[in-house]
């Protein structure tokens, strides 16, 4: 029976080969940062309000404008063929169904334009190409296909290293592509001792990119820009001043930097630097209803799913990812309740104490 999103983590190995399993739970060396991503929601406490009448909840929310029902949303996740042959279109459609929003990855195995019909609440992560020519082209595309908002991944000028892929060797199946990339040199991986994703993502990533780049990207994609992977007040400060219209407080699900400092607890510094109104997202080990509201309370408008998605996916395509929204919603409510909080402007920081 599944109660919880683990119950779905614990059938995820047995739907998958052990090198595609290790690419999607693992992260960058010792994996510390992907613990304490998690444990870390331990460390806050929740010191709930009583006898505020609570007989009714109200969930949604508006991010960048789009009104959305909940403000639990996919973050991106790259080959999400590899969990289900539906890929990104499942997760599209699922997002869709419970209103709310899927940021479509770079190296996704479903493009651009096969995702795009099957939602109209899609934003589009960039990994920003060396070869601006291919950024334009991508950029150019999800304006064109109607997508939301530029999701600009700062945290990546190179990948960390996953030691498990390296082990594996670990390399995307033969029948898949990076759908994005058709009719380029990366649209595959090629061969490497090691994992090839690094290798792929050494010759495409561009790590020469500043603070400015954030206006190019602006001016190019003609969409709102977020900026993902920000873990210090000060760089936050940094994405606002260079025109960034809402930044993700994220480590990458613990992927890029092992012993980087996790989510959660720069929720709080990052909304004290930047002030009660600007978009704050965040992303990393959100696995309870209860983790959602510590999340908003020390600040974030909304937050991001990274792995759970993928453990829907494997279980059953849409209706999977579809099953692990539902039940992270149902969580968000009865904390809700049981906090007298009665929609999420009431979610408030004086709701959490820090141990
Ligand atoms: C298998 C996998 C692939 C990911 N691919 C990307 C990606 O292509 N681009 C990106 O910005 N983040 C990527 N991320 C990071 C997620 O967007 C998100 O920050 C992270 O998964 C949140 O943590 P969680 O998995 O603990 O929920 C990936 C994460 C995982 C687990």
């Amino acid at each position: 029976m599944i109660v919880n999103l683990f119950d779905l983590e614990k059938k995820f190995p047995e739907k998958l080969s052990e090198a595609i399993y290790d690419y999607y739970s693992s992260g960058a060396r010792d994996e510390i940062t992907l613990r304490r991503n998690i444990s870390i929601f331990n460390n806050y406490e929740i010191l709930p309000k009583l006898l505020r009448n609570v007989s009714s909840v109200n969930t949604s929310t508006s991010i960048l404008g789009l009104k959305i029902g909940n403000p639990i949303m996919a973050a991106p996740l790259a080959m999400q063929s590899m969990a289900h042959a539906d890929g990104e279109i499942a997760t599209a459609k699922a997002m869709s169904s419970l209103d709310s929003i899927m940021t479509l990855p770079t190296s996704s195995n479903k493009s651009i334009e096969e995702v795009a019909p099957h939602s109209d609440k899609l934003f589009f992560q960039l990994y920003f190409a060396k070869d601006r020519k291919i950024t334009e082209d991508i950029l150019k595309r999800c304006y064109e296909k109607n997508y939301k908002a530029i999701v600009f991944t700062a945290d990546a000028p190179r990948l960390g290293t996953r030691e498990k892929d390296e082990r594996n060797s670990f390399k995307m199946p033969e029948n898949l592509t990076l759908a994005n990339f058709k009719g380029t040199s990366f649209e595959k991986y090629d061969d490497y001792e090691g994992s090839s994703m690094s290798m792929h993502s050494d010759h495409l990533f561009d790590p020469t990119l500043t603070f400015e780049i954030i206006h190019w990207i602006k001016e190019k994609s003609k969409l709102p820009v977020l900026v993902k992977g920000i873990l210090r007040p000060d760089d936050a400060a940094k994405c606002f001043e260079n025109g960034a219209d809402g930044i993700i407080i994220s480590n990458h699900g613990g992927r890029q930097l092992d012993t980087a400092v996790p989510t959660l607890k720069q929720i709080r510094p990052i909304r004290e630097e930047v002030g009660k109104d600007k978009l704050l997202i965040a992303d990393g080990g959100i696995r309870r209803g209860t983790d959602i509201l510590k999340c908003l309370a020390l600040g974030a408008n909304a937050v991001q799913i990274g792995r759970p998605i993928l453990w829907g996916l494997a279980h059953d395509g849409q209706d999977g990812v579809e099953l692990v929204l539902n039940i992270l919603l149902r969580e968000l409510v009865e904390t809700m309740i049981l906090t007298g909080c009665t929609n999420l402007n009431d979610i408030s920081q004086d709701l959490i104490t820090e141990i």
